[in-house]
């Protein structure tokens, strides 16, 4: 968890004034002590003079041993003695343990000793020959706690004085201006656009906020830009639309146009030749051998117009069948039966026919006849196109994924630019009249995609037409 930018300030605040303020307490509350030491051991010295003259001068007139009783006190005088010439002692009064047995004569002696109760003053003071010694406790501990405390509260107070001001110091100059400026950008964050970015605090946080208020002023022109182009690409792709829309019905209507132009071609023409031929056999006065060639004549020409209506029915019921035509064709087999077919007629005469279907290739999810029906037209087509003699074509089978692909290729001069688009429409053709109705294609499509599948056209290696089906498996 990340500390807020506050406590952070205050605990960095609060450890700075520790390290300051521990080694200061402590050098201040030494020499304090070591002052008040020295005071208090003057103190006793000067006491401990005193009494020592007082005695030595009493104790030529009465009561040694009662005189020195009386210089005993709690927690002052704890031992005192008087010594003769010699050094030796004469009397004594308190705990003479803390008392030198002798001294040595007319020598003033003022120094520290340990006793049982503290700290003590031994002050030995020679007067005409003797010499009186005295043992004053110095109570080390009472005045030095009181002292540490002393020094202890001031020190804490002023931390902790400068530690509120050095707070609130830092939060007015640096951290509210900070969190002035975080909830500023935080608001452009969340989406809200005002520039009311407040410009507080040092000269560098005044700089921030100028530079977070050019940068929302960028972002809102950005924004503004970027809005315009969106909505400039609305309409654009409104328009793209709806001209897409008319591209589709003008395409639409030419299609039909296209179909009508078409039947009424293949078909108007032979009628139009069986009105001639009608028109001739009611004349009624035609040599038997002439009214059956008229016949014969009239005969092909219903079978064209016959084969016309058939084609166009064929493609329009695959266009319409709404489910895929069951079924399951061996591919080998229904090329050879193909191959069988078109071997006798003169269409195939000088064109080499090479097919490449493996063994071990699927059948696939159309019924035989169907796909007898377009491999025929895509080989008839292929056997118009190339060159006699020369001429090959193609057929390969292959798997590829969850589809087998039926390959059509010729060496013919490739399927023209301009037929390209409109292949598989009905009735298109490039063929001369008579020759071609342009149903084939159209049939082909719809039988392959009746049975799920997909058919294309495009270029084989020899730069002739390839025309591909992919077919479900069966
Ligand atoms: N293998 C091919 N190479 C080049 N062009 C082709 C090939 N197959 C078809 N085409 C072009 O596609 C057109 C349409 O072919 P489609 O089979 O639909 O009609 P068609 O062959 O002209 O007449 P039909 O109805 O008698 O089949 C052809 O007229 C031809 O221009
Ligand atoms: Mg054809």
């Amino acid at each position: 968890m990340r500390l807020g930018l506050r406590l952070q300030l205050l605990l960095a605040l609060g450890a700075l004034l520790v390290v300051a303020f521990v080694p200061l307490y402590f050098a201040v509350a030494s020499i304090a002590e070591a002052s008040l030491a020295s005071a208090r051991r003057g103190a006793a010295r000067d006491l401990g003079r005193a009494v020592a003259g007082h005695v030595l001068s009493s104790a030529e007139r009465g009561d040694v041993s009662g005189l020195l009783e009386a210089q005993l006190s709690e927690g002052g005088v704890i031992a005192i003695a008087i010594y003769d010439s010699a050094g030796s002692r004469a009397s004594e009064a308190g705990d003479t343990d803390t008392l030198p047995a002798r001294v040595t004569a007319g020598r003033e002696v003022s120094q520290v000793v340990e006793t049982d109760a503290g700290p003590a003053l031994l002050v030995i003071v020679p007067r005409a020959g003797r010499s009186c010694a005295i043992t004053i406790t110095l109570h080390a501990a009472s005045g030095r706690a009181a002292l540490v405390r002393l020094v202890g509260l001031y020190t804490g107070v002023v931390a902790l004085a400068l530690l509120v001001f050095a707070y609130l110091a830092m939060t007015r100059l640096v951290v509210r201006p900070v969190e002035a400026l975080s909830n500023a950008a935080g608001r452009v964050a969340s989406g809200g656009r005002s520039l009311e970015i407040p410009e507080v605090g040092a000269a560098e946080l005044r700089r921030l906020a100028a530079s977070l208020r050019e940068m929302t002023e960028r972002l809102l022109a950005d924004e503004e830009a970027l809005r315009g182009k969106v909505r400039e690409l609305e309409t654009t792709t409104h328009e793209l639309a709806s001209a897409q829309e008319t591209l589709i019905r003008s395409e639409r209507l030419a299609s039909v146009g296209r179909l009508a132009a078409g039947m009424a071609h293949e078909i108007g023409n032979p009628l139009a030749a069986l009105l001639g031929l009608e028109e001739l056999l009611m004349t009624g006065d035609l040599p038997a051998d002439e009214r059956r060639d008229v016949l014969v004549r009239m005969k092909r020409e219903t079978e064209r117009i016959h084969r016309v209506l058939r084609d166009l029915l064929a493609f329009s019921r695959t266009r319409t069948a709404e489910t895929a035509e069951q079924g399951r064709a061996d591919i080998a087999a229904v090329l050879a039966e193909v191959l069988a077919l078109l071997g006798p007629q003169k269409e195939m005469r000088d064109i080499e026919i090479e097919s490449d279907v493996p063994n071990d290739i699927c059948a696939v999810s159309i019924p035989p006849e169907r796909l007898q029906q377009v491999l025929l037209n895509l080989l008839l087509n292929a056997a118009d196109e190339v060159p006699r003699p020369g001429g090959k074509i193609g057929v390969v089978a292959r798997h590829d994924d969850e589809t087998v692909v039926i390959e059509v290729d010729d060496n013919g001069p490739g399927i023209a630019k301009s037929a390209r688009d409109k292949l598989f429409e009905p009735f298109f053709t490039t063929k001369e009249v008579g020759k071609g109705t342009g149903l084939g294609l159209a049939v082909c499509r719809g039988v392959i995609e009746a049975a799920g599948g997909t058919i294309a056209a495009g270029e084989s290696p020899s730069g002739g037409a390839r025309f591909s089906i992919r077919l479900p498996r069966a």
